[in-house]
């Protein structure tokens, strides 16, 4: 059992297990030059040779607990034949949602499209770094999705005003999500994911009065199903409001937390093994504060099931080295 499966399971608190979101990605030099050389980023994501190398390259440098796989929570979409593209200094843009022809659709078209991913994951399971660490499998939650398919580029400036009108639109996406989502989970469970994370995030977008509809309940339905594998499953619904809330309604068997909210709150309020929370941008500061702010973390979780992480994806411009840091000090705190 890996470290990460022991806080998870059997609610141990005397070990210090540590991953990071967004591990396999921009920071590092070796995952830039194959970047530079694939320019087509879902290409390369369903590339199964360089995604199982991208995949491995953090664990070759750093002693973490798990293996995230390389893909993208916009793999659903694309699966479902909306174009997605990745533009530079932009983010994703996406296609026109065409209801119609995805409603066509049947589950072996999705996997077929995607399958590289199921393959990716199993080409990880047979790697010899992998012996006692985690394979983490992910999708976004079905609320961060449908916001993508409908707005079809990052809310990063907010919601458009008319985003709740066509409610036939909403129903209907939020329905095929959570269709395809159970396939996706499904295949990359048979395929050696040994905990599921669910990325949720634009949930810090949602006024009180929607989260029942477009968060709890939506959600609740695939914690359910990924806990009916017998599989943990992490949820991370950044910049909620009440985490509290959430874990009563939703029950995740792990909360990752975001790094706006007190970590000695969560401390308090919740009872469920936690993971993550310190700000990436600690990374981007020095060795001296990134000290105190780690030890910040683990002390107020010291007697609480809790595996180190940050509070978003690790950032672009993180030094390797900072992350050599951490990992080390986590792992002999
Ligand atoms: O964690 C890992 O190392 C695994 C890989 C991973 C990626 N995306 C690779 C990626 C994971 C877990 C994701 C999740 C993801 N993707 C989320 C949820 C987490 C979060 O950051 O909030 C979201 C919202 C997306 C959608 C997405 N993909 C955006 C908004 C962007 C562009 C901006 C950005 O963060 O880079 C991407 C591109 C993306 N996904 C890159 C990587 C390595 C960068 C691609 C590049 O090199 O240009």
């Amino acid at each position: 059992m890996s470290p990460i499966e022991e806080v998870i399971l059997n609610k141990k608190t005397n070990v210090n297990p540590i991953w990071i979101m967004r591990q396999a990605g921009r920071y590092l030099p070796e995952f830039r030059r194959i970047r530079k050389a694939n320019p087509d980023f879902i290409k390369l994501c369903l590339n199964e040779k360089l995604s199982t190398e991208i995949t491995l390259q953090p664990l070759i440098r750093f002693d973490l607990d798990a293996a995230i796989i390389f893909s993208d929570i916009l793999i659903l979409p694309y699966g479902l034949n909306q174009k997605v593209e990745f533009k530079k200094g932009v983010g994703p843009l996406l296609g026109e949602l065409n209801l119609e022809n995805i409603l066509k659709l049947n589950e072996s078209d999705f996997v077929e499209k995607v399958h590289s991913v199921y393959k990716l994951i199993n080409s990880v399971k047979n790697s010899k770094i992998i012996k006692n660490k985690s394979i983490i499998g992910f999708v976004g939650a079905p609320w961060t999705l449908m916001v993508y398919m409908i707005n079809r580029e990052s809310p990063k400036l907010g919601l458009k005003k008319n985003f709740f009108e066509n409610e036939d639109l909403i129903h209907k996406t939020l329905k095929i999500i959570e269709k395809f989502l159970k396939v996706h989970i499904k295949c990359q469970i048979e395929n050696g994911a040994q905990i599921i994370q669910i990325f949720d995030s634009w949930a810090g977008l949602l006024a009180e009065k929607n989260l029942k509809d477009y968060i709890y309940e939506p959600t609740l339905k695939l914690v359910e199903y990924v806990k009916s594998f017998n599989v943990p499953v992490i949820c991370f619904p950044r910049n909620i409001k009440n985490y509290k809330d959430y874990c009563n309604i939703v029950n995740p068997s792990v909360i990752c937390i975001d790094y706006n909210i007190d970590p000695k709150e969560i401390s308090k309020d919740i009872r469920i093994p936690v993971q993550g929370g310190m700000d990436p941008k600690i990374l981007l500061t020095d060795k001296e504060n990134l000290k105190k702010e780690t030890k910040k973390y683990l002390d107020i979780f010291n007697d609480h099931p809790y595996i180190f992480n940050l509070g978003h994806g690790v950032l672009p411009e993180t030094n390797p080295q900072m992350m050599d840091y951490l990992v080390k000090m986590v792992k002999d705190y």
